[in-house]
């Protein structure tokens, strides 16, 4: 006597219209369907699994497995049909006989729990089926045809998710019955219930999580925290006969900074900042000073390419705090037009960039006068659409 799994993977994924089947997805570098086998592998209630996939999946599988590793728990592999129905009773079919129950799992639900398949197991063993259900959150309306609308009582409404258990030679007759009249149904206890009149639903403390992933939404909200954070310095020598930009502005001093670029410091450090929010490195490997096209060039415009660096990550800056520490000259007067330069350059608005300015009470190479240093943070989030 064994409990078995069927884990139907073998739809197209339209809804999530990703350009393949939505389970061979990878969230946080570990595909739908693998992080589905892993739960179930975890859960350590299966004998075995039955694995239902699309014969164009078949290339694409293997090399899940070659990645994540082949879970020892899927004994056998078996094509899809065109409908979730047809799916499942191929898997049905490829039971072994043993097979005394029968977990039927989508793929599409990878953050099944141990807990929730345990109790759908037992109330199959009691009650021949065992259902995970959630509580509906939403109110829901009903349209009837002629144009009224019903509102049903949600106290007593359960959307239905899956592992549907059941005992292994009931849901078959129930299959074969739906074969033979035709019936059609998106879940397993539809057919079930109206094979045998009853029907065990439960919900589980884990039931919410157990989300079945539909909608592009649902993997957007699944894409990790859409924030990251950087920090960044840079430091120049004072030299003379060169000009002092710092965020963009000429400020008029007897000494400027010295660098390959207009060293501007200042932006220097916040591009750092970008830079490190992304994964990407620093700006010595993006413009590498054995560069002659970055020779006086204005670090705005290395800005700019930065800016579009973060874009097609589809990243936008929140906010930046940059932190200039010169002991001269004086840069109050100039810090606003450095705020706006930045808040154009980073497309926020200007509260969202700031600037300011330190002395170090004349101790260390800034207090000397040799050089000027700056620090900067900034905060990136995903933009969505
Ligand atoms: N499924 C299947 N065979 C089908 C259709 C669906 O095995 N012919 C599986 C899916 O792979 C999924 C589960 O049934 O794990 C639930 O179906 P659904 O969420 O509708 O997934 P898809 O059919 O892939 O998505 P869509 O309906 O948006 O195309
Ligand atoms: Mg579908």
């Amino acid at each position: 006597m064994s409990i078995w799994a069927v884990v139907v993977a073998a739809g197209r994924g339209e809804r999530a219209a990703l350009g393949k089947n939505k389970v061979l997805h990878t969230i946080g570098g570990v595909t739908v369907l693998g992080r589905c086998l892993r739960a179930l592998h975890k859960s350590a209630l299966l004998d075995g699994v039955v694995l239902v996939l699309a014969a164009q999946d078949a290339d694409a599988y293997q090399s899940l497995c070659a990645k994540e590793g082949r879970s020892s728990l899927v004994k056998r592999i078996v094509h899809g049909g065109l409908t979730r129905q047809e799916s499942v009773l191929h898997g049905l079919r490829a039971l072994p006989e043993d097979a005394e129950i029968v977990a039927i799992h989508d793929a599409a639900r990878p953050f099944v729990t141990a807990d929730i398949l345990r109790r759908s197991i037992e109330l199959a063993r009691a009650t021949g089926s065992g259902v995970a259900c959630t509580d509906v959150v939403d109110t829901i309306k009903q349209m009837e045809a002629d144009g009224r609308v019903t509102t049903l009582d949600r106290s007593r409404l359960r959307a239905a998710q899956t592992p549907q258990t059941f005992r292994t030679a009931e849901i078959l007759q129930a299959y074969a019955r739906a074969e033979a009249e035709g019936w059609k149904a998106t879940d397993d206890a539809d057919l079930y219930e109206r094979r045998f009149g009853r029907i065990t639903l439960f919900t589980a403390p884990d039931s919410p999580g157990n989300v079945k992933l539909t909608t592009k939404e649902d993997f957007m909200r699944l894409e990790g925290n859409p924030f990251r954070i950087g920090s960044g310095f840079d430091t120049h020598r004072l030299v003379e006969d060169r000009p002092l930009v710092l965020c963009g502005v000429t400020v008029p001093s007897a000494l400027g900074l010295d660098g390959h670029s207009d060293a501007d410091v200042a932006v220097h450090a916040l591009m750092d900042a970008i830079l490190g929010a992304l994964g990407e490195g620093d700006i010595g490997r993006h413009f590498p000073d054995s560069d002659a096209e970055y020779r006086g060039i204005s670090s705005m415009l290395l800005l700019a390419r930065v800016m579009r660096l973060a874009a097609e990550r589809g990243f936008q800056v929140v906010n930046a705090d940059v932190t200039i520490v010169a002991q001269k000259p004086k840069l109050a007067p100039y810090i606003e037009r450095m705020r706006l330069n930045l808040a154009e350059a980073l497309g926020v608005p200007p509260d969202c960039a700031n600037v300011k300015a330190t002395t170090t009470e004349r101790m260390g190479y800034e207090g000397r006068g040799e050089g000027i240093s700056a620090q900067a943070c900034v905060l990136l989030t995903k933009g969505r659409g």
